[in-house]
């Protein structure tokens, strides 16, 4: 489970790092053009900072031609990109990670796919190392922005990255 959030350094609150919600859209679409499968991607931060808008962006930049909705229940969704599949998962309901073997994690992980995982802490230990971890926090004071760290690329294996 997600512990407390990292505090907001005060250059990064007043910075560009707080986007409004159409920058952040502009920016995950400009992501979404930008990244090559296989990767995997993390969204971490609290309920509504944005996650789903931010997957629902990328997925436009990637090509999905679908209306990309919250996997709420079924905790994962599962898109034809023009240049791979995509998968979509929230874990917010996941009750153990022994139960993201019903979902089919092994072969999620193994494909040739752009996978985007809001909740990644949820996966605990089976969350692999090598990804691209997005957080999104709420700004205090300021409803229409959020702050957005991106990047910090970890690992280094299936997923192509060099520590
Ligand atoms: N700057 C902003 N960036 C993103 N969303 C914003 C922003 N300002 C306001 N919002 C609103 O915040 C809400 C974010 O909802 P969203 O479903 O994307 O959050 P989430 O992180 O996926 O939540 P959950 O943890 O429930 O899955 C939307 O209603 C959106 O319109
Ligand atoms: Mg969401």
């Amino acid at each position: 489970m997600a512990g407390h959030p990292p505090p907001i350094p005060p250059l990064a609150a007043r910075g560009h790092l707080a986007v409004t919600e159409e920058e952040l859209t502009a920016w995950g679409e400009r992501f979404g053009r930008a990244v090559r499968p296989p990767l995997l991607v993390t969204l971490s931060g609290d309920l509504g900072a944005g996650k789903t808008t931010l997957v629902r962006a990328i997925c436009r930049g990637y090509g999905v031609p679908n209306d990309v909705t919250s996997p709420t229940f079924t905790l994962v969704h599962e898109y034809a990109g023009v240049r791979s599949v995509v998968y979509h998962l929230d874990l917010y309901r996941l009750r153990g990670p022994e139960e993201l073997a019903n979902l089919g994690w092994e072969d999620i992980l193994d494909a040739e796919a752009l996978v985007l995982i809001e909740w990644p802490e949820h996966a605990g230990v089976l969350l692999p190392l090598d990804h691209v971890p997005i957080l999104l926090q709420h700004l205090p004071g300021d409803p229409t922005r959020r702050l957005l760290y991106a990047g910090g690329h970890v690992g280094e294996g299936k997923f192509g990255g060099h520590a």
